[in-house]
């Protein structure tokens, strides 16, 4: 049986707050959002969108943005996203946010900020966000994410969330945890810890034809950690694909 989001919260918070555990530690940070989101909004939504069947099996839109850990067979190496291909000027921009958001954070929370920035030394540079705690991001548009952790990230660190949303009924982000809904009525930035804290986004429904939600998520991938330069990167794909299609002739 899947039980309504709405029944595991009792606080909706639409105001910028700190929230803190029982030792006074913060564990969700959230904030409106400085700048200039206009422009934010046009980068958004000039990306193609590609559907992506989740766990959930729900079908979702969204577009990855930063670097990439060796996914599979299919792309057995760490690249960089398509998107900075397909979109070159709307992924700069999207990078330059990751640093904007990485500034608040380490107001934030600076103790949690020190950690997760030694964590992100094992990466090489060529695979980090410039002046940022993260290397890797997602756009996601209109998504109802049921309730889940996130995966992969380095243990202890927080991701950063900035939504923008108009015209939707619901799409707060719902953290059982701490019977809390966090709504954006205003261009909001939001950052917790996804591996540990479970969280879902409360189904939303479209008021108009104007009505969007997306919501841009930073994050720090462990796996980033196993990538070589760039260049040696190409060269060990190369060499494995050759070895890969020699074992397959032999077999034939
Ligand atoms: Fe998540």
């Amino acid at each position: 049986m899947t039980i309504p989001l709405g029944m595991h919260y009792d606080t909706l918070v639409d105001k910028p707050c700190i929230v803190e555990d029982e030792q006074g530690v913060p564990v969700v940070g959230y904030f409106d959002l400085e700048g200039d989101a206009g422009k934010l909004l046009a980068a958004v939504q000039a990306l193609q969108y590609g559907y992506a069947d989740r766990s959930s099996g729900m079908m979702s839109q969204s577009k990855v943005l930063g670097y990439q850990p060796r996914i599979g067979m299919r792309r057995d190496y760490c690249h960089t996203a398509v998107m900075s291909r397909e979109n070159p000027a709307e992924h700069d921009l999207l990078l330059e946010w990751a640093a904007r958001v990485t500034k608040v954070y380490a107001a934030t929370c600076p103790e949690r900020f020190q950690k997760q920035m030694a964590q992100l030394d094992k990466v090489r540079p060529e695979w980090r966000i410039p002046n940022s705690a993260f290397t890797s991001g997602i756009v996601n548009k209109d998504n109802n994410l049921l309730y889940h952790y996130d995966a992969g990230n380095f243990s202890d660190v927080w991701s950063c969330m900035i939504v923008l949303q108009r015209d939707m009924h619901g799409g707060h982000l719902v953290v059982p945890r701490y019977g809390m809904a966090f709504a954006f009525p205003r261009p909001a930035l939001i950052m917790f810890d996804g591996m540990r804290l479970l969280h879902g986004v409360f189904p939303m429904v479209a008021k108009s034809k104007l009505s969007y939600r997306y919501s841009i998520v930073y994050y720090a991938l462990r796996q980033m950690c196993n990538c070589l330069s760039p260049q040696k990167e190409i060269e060990r794909i190369r060499v494995l694909k050759t070895e890969r299609e020699l074992k397959r002739s032999k077999k034939e």
